[in-house]
């Protein structure tokens, strides 16, 4: 059995229950939605999950339906059979036949292209699936995570995303809070990834002065812990002394430290507002008329809004 190398930091409280939730989830074989901004670390808990579960000797696959076109999304993930298009010139497995007893993953699922969206669930449905161009019928034995830094229930709002997908794939789902609302994470985080990254940078002395740990901990991380961990990275890139001071850090980190208050106060007061629009527009099944109502503006400044903050 393959001891688990993934580690997943969670100092907060907000951050434990997620771990705690997923410690549950990993001895389960039900498909499992894991949603959150980008960078909040969905890729990382997905394999966290199978490394703790009885598929961890099985490997863990994933694709990319954002980055893929549609025809390879598919390919890649069922397989072909020799000749089943220009170019198939044998036969190849797909990630769902070699993933075997493991897990497959499919990140940003939102951005499957409708006859995907069909096929998968079919799949789901069935658990078998052929090759591109094969009549041979297979078990799907894997497991499958899908995640997502779209709103699904939007998605399906839209029509974008077909709701019988969305409710098979969200049998068991985990959201990852931002970092923002995990604050007590940030320290450990950061230290986390100083001593991973310092020896890649022959830093291997460098530490974070109390300053600069303050700074980090003031900062409002839009771009969650991926942009903490190329934080880190450039504060060791640019810092000359063993200990780290604010002016090593980017700048985009260091003005909102220096204007701590406001600067914190402004994004916080903005974030309460997005999340009070995100849950009216969610509560009212996206009826404009009657979440302005609710939250008392316009349906003109609702609409300028739900703009503002991406909420479309
Ligand atoms: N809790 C954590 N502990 C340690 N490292 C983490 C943690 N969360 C995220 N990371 C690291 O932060 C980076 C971003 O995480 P990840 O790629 O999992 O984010 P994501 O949510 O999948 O983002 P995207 O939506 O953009 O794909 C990765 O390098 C990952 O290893
Ligand atoms: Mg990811």
């Amino acid at each position: 059995m393959t001891a688990p190398n993934i580690t997943w930091i969670a100092e907060d409280p907000v951050s434990r229950h997620v771990l705690e939730v997923a410690e549950k989830l990993a001895d389960t074989s039900t498909t499992l939605l894991i949603t959150g901004e980008s960078g909040t670390g969905k890729d990382q808990l997905a394999r966290w999950i199978h490394e703790r579960g009885p598929r961890r000797d099985a490997p863990l696959l994933k694709i990319d339906c954002a980055s893929l076109p549609a025809e390879l999304v598919e390919s890649e993930l069922f397989g072909h059979e020799r000749g089943a298009f220009t170019g198939a010139v044998a036969r190849k497995p797909g990630r769902l036949e070699l993933a075997q007893e493991g897990t497959i993953v499919l990140d940003e699922v939102a951005a499957l292209a409708p006859g995907m969206q069909a096929k998968l669930l079919r799949v789901l449905e069935e658990r078998t699936f052929e090759r591109l161009g094969g009549t041979e019928t297979l078990r799907m034995e894997a497991r499958l995570m899908a995640l997502t830094n779209t709103d699904m229930a939007k998605a399906v709002e839209s029509g974008r995303f077909r709701n019988d997908l969305f409710f098979r794939l969200n049998v068991l789902a985990i959201y990852v809070p931002p970092l923002r609302e995990r604050r007590a994470d940030i320290v450990s985080l950061a230290k986390h990834f100083l001593q991973r990254l310092a020896p890649v940078h022959g830093r291997a002395e460098a530490s974070f002065d109390a300053d600069s740990l303050a700074m980090l901990q003031a900062y409002a991380w839009p771009g969650n812990v991926r942009e903490l961990k190329n934080t880190v990275e450039h504060a060791l890139v640019f810092g000359e002394k063993p200990s780290l001071s604010p002016r090593d850090f980017p700048e985009i980190v260091r003005t909102a430290g220096n204007e701590r208050g406001i600067t914190g106060m402004l994004r916080s007061l903005e974030d309460l507002e997005r999340e009070a629009i995100k849950l009216t527009l969610e509560a009212t099944h996206y009826k404009i008329g009657q979440a302005a109502d609710m939250l008392g503006i316009s349906r003109k400044t609702l609409l300028e809004k739900r703009k503002k903050y991406g909420l479309i």
